[in-house]
């Protein structure tokens, strides 16, 4: 069979990127132009700024990911572009371009979910990966715990109630003065710390076993912090970091190990940004190999937002006859 070529376009957020990605596993180039020093001035991501910047980087990126593959858009088979969830403003630069390549070069328009991105950053680095098989997806901006029944195919079976994890990630950092994204630096400041020093609440949800609620132990934290402040007491930030990774870690792991018994999957993966976390990739790591469950994830280059996931995704997504039209829009809220 012809090897199909698919061109991935990514901007839903504070990365503009690129990708080219072949039969839906085989990176062939990864462009990724981050804009995190500028947004790091504001300590969060500003829409107006992201916007502007997508707009700046998305020829330079999608070229040098053209270049980097040694191709053409000849050679392209499809265009998948990532239109929803995100910032409406930042989506609409890849999806206008994802357009203008489509109508100019009279290549198929794909249409991919972001998550649905994430969660097939696994297929890349693990070709034998096959659905069916259970996906804990935890970034900035989401916390779903996936069934991922076949290719395209997936049913929602746990889900945050308030904060995403990365969300409680970054705001926990701040609190403790790490700068943003503070996800990346609660996790290294927390090899220095003891994760039993602090008691922090594991929120769990009354009638929904397999949700989440992190917004408890966010707030937690904050109140040690101000308690300690008021009683002059030196807070150790080191052991605040352990303690707090420690609490979302263990109910992550916890629900989906729990998830994977009653549906009956014996493969585990995680996906999003802070399935780049040590602690969290070491502890399911471990309660999958005592339960026998294979157990995948991405490398971090690969958790965190990229244009080959939306390139893996867009393959299957392709394959399975999934099409847009020139009047394809950004969907903000949009739902897997
Ligand atoms: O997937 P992503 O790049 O963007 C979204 O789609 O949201 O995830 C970004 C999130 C941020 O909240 C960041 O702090 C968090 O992932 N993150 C981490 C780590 N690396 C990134 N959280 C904990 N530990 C990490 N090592
Ligand atoms: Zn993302």
């Amino acid at each position: 069979d012809k090897d199909v070529l698919i061109l991935a376009i990514e901007s839903s957020c504070d990365e503009t990127a690129a990708a080219v990605v072949k039969n839906g596993r085989d990176v062939l180039s990864n462009i990724i132009y981050s804009q995190i020093e500028l947004h790091k001035l504001y300590g969060g991501v500003v829409p107006e700024i992201a916007s502007r910047k997508h707009i700046e980087k998305i020829n330079p990126v999608i070229t040098a990911a053209l270049d980097e593959a040694n191709v053409t858009l000849e050679d392209i088979d499809a265009i998948a572009v990532t239109y929803g969830p995100g910032l409406v403003g930042a989506l609409l630069v890849g999806v206008a371009e994802a357009k203008a390549i489509s109508y100019a070069a009279n290549k198929p328009l794909v249409p991919v979910h972001h998550i649905e991105g994430h969660i097939s950053a696994n297929y890349i680095e693990n070709k034998d990966l096959e659905p069916p098989f259970l996906c804990m997806v935890v970034s900035g901006g989401h916390t779903h715990l996936v069934l991922v029944k076949d290719y395209g195919q997936y049913e929602i079976v746990g889900r945050t109630h308030d904060d995403a994890a990365g969300e409680a990630f970054d705001k926990v950092a701040r609190a403790i003065g790490l700068g943003y994204p503070g996800g990346p630096k609660v996790d290294k400041l927390a090899k220095e710390g003891n994760s039993d020093a602090i008691t922090f609440p594991k929120a769990h949800i009354q009638g929904a076993p397999l949700d989440f609620s992190f917004s408890g132990v966010k707030s937690a934290v904050l109140n040690y912090l101000n308690e300690c402040h008021m009683k002059n007491i030196e807070v150790n930030r080191a052991d605040v970091a352990a303690s707090f990774q420690k609490a979302i870690v263990d109910v992550i792991v916890e629900h989906t190990m729990k998830a994977a018994k009653e549906y009956h999957i014996k493969k585990v993966a995680l996906a999003g940004g802070v399935a780049s976390n040590s602690a969290l990739r070491g502890a399911m790591e471990e309660a999958c190999s005592r339960r026998n469950i294979q157990f995948y994830r991405p490398s971090p280059l690969l958790c965190t937002d990229n244009a080959a996931m939306i390139g893996a995704a867009g393959y299957y997504d392709y394959m399975n006859g999934k099409r847009a039209g020139l009047d394809l829009n950004a969907v903000p809220n949009l739902k897997i």
